[in-house]
């Protein structure tokens, strides 16, 4: 039995489970919901499942998967036990989310914010295993993975003083909409862009092995550390901000452009991933630095934007994340059952952008809403079938 393996297991589950999501989402555009469900909670259950459960733990299993490359590591059932209660307080928290969006639940005669309230016990869980991390003595501080990993960790930590941040503020007699925001939007770019993409970039790292690179290795991560953290003010709504904090977001978007496309690279000339699953990793990494470097150019487009935000996010999270997570976890699966993932993630992405604003209207088909739709199902399929097969291979 692999070390990791239940954990894996239960993560892609949850992945299916918020995909549904998602597609319930796209359907309830079309057709009518039952009243207890509402968007913005559909949203919030969908995205938090995501971030909690598929996002956070196969990226520590990875980290830890190479810690332990060369040998036993001190404290592993420790690792299994974060990660469990960090997964099953992501499915707990899932309910909450998805009937109750941020709204308080009544419980008895008190009123509990309930999804806030697990939200907060799953941020405690990312600290359990930073410190966890952070206390091993055996460490193989010399490789590229090792930096990127530290780093990325520590920019989990300060992603999550934002939601702390958020929830704090609530509690205090200040009434500014616009600092919530900024707090809660801190959080997720920090999330997105420090830890999900240092976090991706270290475990393909960690299979790329090292690299000879002269002018420095903070290069490969400092840039993208301290960028996502002075981005959060393109998610504002664009006449609230000052020209301080637009100049201030320019730049750190440049630091990531520029961190971001050395560390591409690299691991392209190292051909660290290869073939279809591989190459579209290394793909979608090349348009995420175009969708930057689109914002970063002079013309009209504001990455705040609703459509182009989840259009952005998407391409990130389902596409260069979730692929990387596959490709790097699932070795010995049919290539088939991982291109046909592949394939159903681009075309979530190609329907997304149909949708953006900024695809010809004369090449969007008849019909849209429900093509849309129908895609947003395909991951759910794909996935079903990768778990299948974590029943007759054992993976991490
Ligand atoms: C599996 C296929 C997926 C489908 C069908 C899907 C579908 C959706 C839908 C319908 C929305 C709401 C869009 C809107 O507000 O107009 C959404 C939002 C979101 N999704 Fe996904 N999604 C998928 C994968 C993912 C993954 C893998 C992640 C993260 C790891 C993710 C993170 C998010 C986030 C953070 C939002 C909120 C965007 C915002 O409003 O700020 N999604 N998704």
């Amino acid at each position: 039995m692999k070390r990791f393996h239940r954990l894996w297991q239960l993560s892609l589950f949850s992945f299916i489970l918020a995909a549904i999501t998602g597609f319930l989402y796209r359907y309830g555009m079309l057709y009518p919901l039952p009243e207890l469900f509402h968007f913005a909670n559909i949203r919030h259950a969908h995205s938090h499942l995501m971030f909690f459960n598929w996002v956070c733990p196969p990226l520590m299993i990875l980290m830890i998967q190479h810690l332990s490359k060369n040998g036993k590591i001190d404290g592993l059932k420790s690792f299994k036990w974060c990660l469990s209660v960090m997964i099953l307080l992501g499915f707990l928290s899932y309910p909450f989310f998805l009937f109750y969006g941020y709204q308080p639940v009544s419980i008895g005669s008190a009123n509990l914010p309930l999804a806030a309230i697990i939200s907060g016990l799953v941020m405690i869980t990312w600290y359990w295993f930073a410190w966890l991390y952070f206390k091993l003595e055996e460490r193989d501080s010399a490789s590229v993975a090792h930096m990127m990993f530290d780093a990325a960790l520590l920019v989990l930590l300060i992603s999550s003083l934002g939601a702390w941040g958020v929830s704090i503020f609530q509690f205090t007699t200040i009434d500014s909409p616009q600092v919530s925001s900024a707090m809660t939007h801190f959080f997720l770019s920090v999330f997105t862009e420090g830890w999900t993409i240092l976090g991706v970039l270290g475990v393909i790292w960690a299979k790329a092995g090292s690299v000879e690179f002269k002018p420095g290795t903070g290069w490969f991560w400092m840039p993208i550390l301290f960028g996502s953290m002075m981005i959060f003010p393109f998610s504002l709504t664009q006449s609230l901000i000052t020209p301080a904090m637009l100049y201030t977001a320019y730049a750190g978007l440049i630091l990531i452009i520029l961190s971001f496309s050395l560390n591409l690279y690299l691991l392209i000339k190292q051909k660290a991933l290869k073939g279809f699953v591989g190459h579209t990793v290394f793909f979608l990494a090349a348009l995420i630095i175009f969708f930057k470097l689109a914002a970063v150019l002079p013309n009209d487009i504001w990455p705040g934007e609703h459509s182009l935000r989840v259009l952005y996010l998407h391409v990130l999270l389902l596409g260069f994340f979730s692929l990387a997570i596959i490709e790097l976890i699932h070795q010995n699966t049919p290539q088939w059952m991982k291109k046909s993932f592949t394939g159903s993630a681009l075309l979530v992405i190609l329907s997304l952008i149909m949708v953006s604003g900024y695809w010809p209207s004369v090449l969007v088909p008849p019909n849209i809403f429900f093509w849309l739709m129908v895609v947003a199902g395909l991951p759910v399929v794909a996935a079903v079938l990768l778990w299948i097969d974590t029943f007759r291979n054992q993976y991490h």
